[in-house]
């Protein structure tokens, strides 16, 4: 067990309470797996018995009590709602738009994955196929530009593997500057650039194989390279026309307006996870100063995610928020069917 020396108290009973009050049989829950930290890490609300209100109570009770389960979300990084009468993404779309907050859209986003919309706000999380593992990752990190939140709900739940990891990024953090001190110094004072080939149209095989067209919201190569420059990406075109971007040098490590410092990158999903047609993971991404990542320190920081990490196991309606600066999450590879779908909050 891991406890952080910057604890700060959740206020989940006020937050229960609330929920008990307006729709009765609703309650905190304990699941195996849960990580001790300042409290149990996520926190998990369950119906104790099917709901019979219809979806616009439970939209209504989201919309009344936003602000209440927004601020929970900040402090403890992810809330779990399970046997909610949400049976749909047309209902998953309604609580959503309850929650009062902007849309993140996919299609404006610089996200390497390929997902297709359902609704303006609700995509596919990641097309990838079943036995690609995707490693911990804070949303779009690799990116200039990120969502605050997620949300997910399951449509399907899957037979056989396919839960969603969660780890608190404060927590990794803590513990990485403990055994890898040096690591931590490096990452924190050069930040990290990543590098990625597009392919010229979608590559389904690839968790990264969205096409660089729609990677950046172009038509044409010259589009392309005016939108790189704005983002002070360098980058080259390859004879396939797939194209090689590399970011400017991004942050490693951040501190939330609270206090906290979280290990706010994709290093771990790019070191391990970016490995395609075009590209070699381990040589996706590098030190702000283009110094190679070593072996031992990618080994140790992820032998410490997978320690502190709670395996979310889907159960189909289950309606998940995740606070992107606090929460890096994943996906374990999966048999069969199964449908998870996301939206990103601004
Ligand atoms: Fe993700």
């Amino acid at each position: 067990m891991i406890l952080l020396c910057s604890a700060k108290q959740l206020s989940i009973p006020f937050i229960l309470s609330m929920i008990n009050m307006i729709t009765p049989g609703v309650q905190e829950v304990q699941l195996s797996g849960q990580i001790e930290l300042e409290s149990r890490f996520p926190a998990i609300f369950r119906a104790e018995e099917k709901l019979e209100k219809g979806i616009e109570v439970v939209a209504d009770w989201f919309r009344a009590h936003r602000l209440t389960i927004l601020e929970q979300l900040s402090e403890s990084g992810a809330l779990l709602f399970r046997g909610l009468p949400v049976h749909s993404y047309q209902d998953f779309d309604l609580v959503l738009r309850s929650l009062g907050q902007e849309n993140f859209s996919y299609a404006e986003s610089l996200s390497n994955a390929v997902r297709h919309n359902r609704t303006d706000r609700v995509f596919t999380a990641n097309e990838a196929p079943p036995e690609v593992e995707i490693y911990f990752h804070h949303e779009m990190a690799q990116t200039p530009i990120f969502p605050s939140k997620l949300v997910f709900y399951c449509e399907q739940a899957p037979t056989k593997g396919g839960a969603t990891p969660l780890c608190r990024s404060d927590a990794l953090l803590f513990e990485a500057v403990r055994r890898v001190p040096e690591f931590v110094k490096r990452c924190d004072e050069l930040g990290l650039r990543y590098t990625n080939v597009m392919p010229a149209s979608a590559d389904l095989a690839s968790g990264q194989g969205r096409s660089w067209r729609s990677t950046l919201s172009v038509d044409t190569k010259e589009e392309a390279a005016a939108r790189l420059a704005g983002l002070r990406y360098e980058f080259e075109w390859l004879v396939d026309d797939s194209l090689k971007a590399t970011t400017p040098t991004l942050p490693a490590i951040r501190r939330l307006p609270d206090g906290r410092r979280v290990f706010f990158n994709q290093l771990i999903a790019a070191f391990k996870g970016w490995q395609d047609a075009r590209n070699q993971a381990n040589k996706s991404v590098c030190y702000g100063d283009g110094r190679a990542l070593s072996d031992e320190d990618m080994k140790s920081v992820c032998a410490i995610s997978e320690e502190l990490a709670f395996d979310l196991h889907w159960a189909t309606g289950d309606i998940a928020l995740i606070d992107n600066f606090l929460v890096m999450h994943g996906r374990r590879p999966f048999e069969g069917q199964r449908c998870v779908l996301a939206s990103l909050l601004a």
